[in-house]
């Protein structure tokens, strides 16, 4: 329960907004693209974004549900700097549309926030036939950050900034798959065994995120790549008008945090400068926190990129 969250290292804990943590920071110089942005976390994230300076790039699937989105932060954030350009994350095509017309804005990129997340509890096909989950979470990021490193790259050459890539893991419900999913309509169903296993496309966020952050190291680039839980969100909880979904929800809102807290460690990592140099690392509550096990396999990390690398190949 958030009031019984003690402060981390990082002077904040699962109680701190996001607001809070980025209090003091300017982002005036900073270009974000923030997937998932319509709603929820993603939406707190672009708005506390904006609210800093940032200049918020939100590519969203619905553009009309998005442009309404960018008038509710500019009636809140005056002169606030938002884009809003059309991308499905469950469709590489698209992906590829959207990273073509972000490099016609012709804007720097310091910071990539992957937020967005599907929720579908059926089994559900991607139009390129990967199964939905698998798709939206983990290769249409996979996909887009590729597409959007060469930027990134060539801004913090130019400004002397380090750039930020976090990944936010989805949130509690989402994490395990039910039985019976397509998997068999994934291209390569051999090289997903060890995933089937593991059950997650969260997992496979986390393992990219080390793979990512190695590479980087490797280069010798400036770009951290960091994995984000955002706990529990009291949004959404349950659904229905009667007095027990009313009860529960009240209860959740108790003990879940609200969108406020939800977005803060997402705005902790792409922002704060106590985080300048800390790459690889998995956070959740505004502090460094342990993954599982099998999520720092490094040979799993690898398994997974080659594998990634081979679906999005064209
Ligand atoms: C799953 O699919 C069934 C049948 O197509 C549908 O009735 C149900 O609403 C779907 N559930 C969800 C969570 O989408
Ligand atoms: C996590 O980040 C990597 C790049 O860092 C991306 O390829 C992977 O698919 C991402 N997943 C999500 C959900 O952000
Ligand atoms: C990365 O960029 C920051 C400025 O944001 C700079 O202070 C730091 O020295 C750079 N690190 C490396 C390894 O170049």
């Amino acid at each position: 329960m958030w009031w019984f969250y003690r402060k981390g290292p990082s002077g904040f804990s699962g109680a701190s907004t996001a607001e809070e943590v980025t209090a003091g920071v300017d982002g005036q110089a900073l270009v974000a693209v923030v997937t998932g942005a319509s709603s929820g976390i993603g939406l707190e994230t672009a708005r506390v974004l904006a609210l800093r300076g940032v200049h918020v790039v939100m590519p969203v699937r619905n553009v009309a549900a998005g442009l309404a989105v960018r008038e509710s932060i500019v009636a809140k954030v005056p002169g606030a700097r938002i884009d809003v350009l059309e991308m499905d994350l469950s469709s590489m095509a698209s992906v590829r549309r959207f990273a073509s017309e972000f490099e016609s804005l012709n804007l720097p990129l310091n910071i990539l926030i992957n937020n967005a997340g599907v929720m579908t509890r059926n089994c559900t096909c991607s139009c390129d036939g990967l199964e939905l989950h698998f798709a939206t979470n983990h290769i249409g990021h996979f996909l887009l950050t590729n597409l959007l490193l060469e930027n990134m790259k060539r801004t913090c050459r130019d400004s002397g900034t380090e750039g930020r890539i976090v990944n936010v893991t989805s949130s509690g419900h989402v994490m395990t798959y039910p039985e019976g999913i397509c998997f068999d309509k994934i291209h390569d169903p051999s090289g997903l065994n060890d995933f089937i296993a593991y059950g997650q496309s969260k997992l496979a966020n986390i393992l990219h995120v080390y793979e990512l952050s190695r590479i980087f190291k490797e280069e010798g680039v400036n770009i951290s790549a960091s994995a984000v839980h955002p706990g529990v969100i009291a949004t959404n909880l349950f659904r229905g008008r009667s007095i027990a979904a009313a009860f529960l929800n009240s209860i959740g809102r108790i003990m879940c945090r609200s969108v406020e807290q939800g977005a803060a460690t997402t705005c902790y990592v792409a922002m704060h400068p106590q985080v300048q140099g800390t790459s690889g690392k998995y956070f959740a509550d505004c502090n460094v926190a342990s993954p599982s096990l099998q999520a720092s396999d490094p040979e799993l990390a690898k398994k997974l990129w080659q594998f990634s690398l081979k679906t999005v190949s064209p």
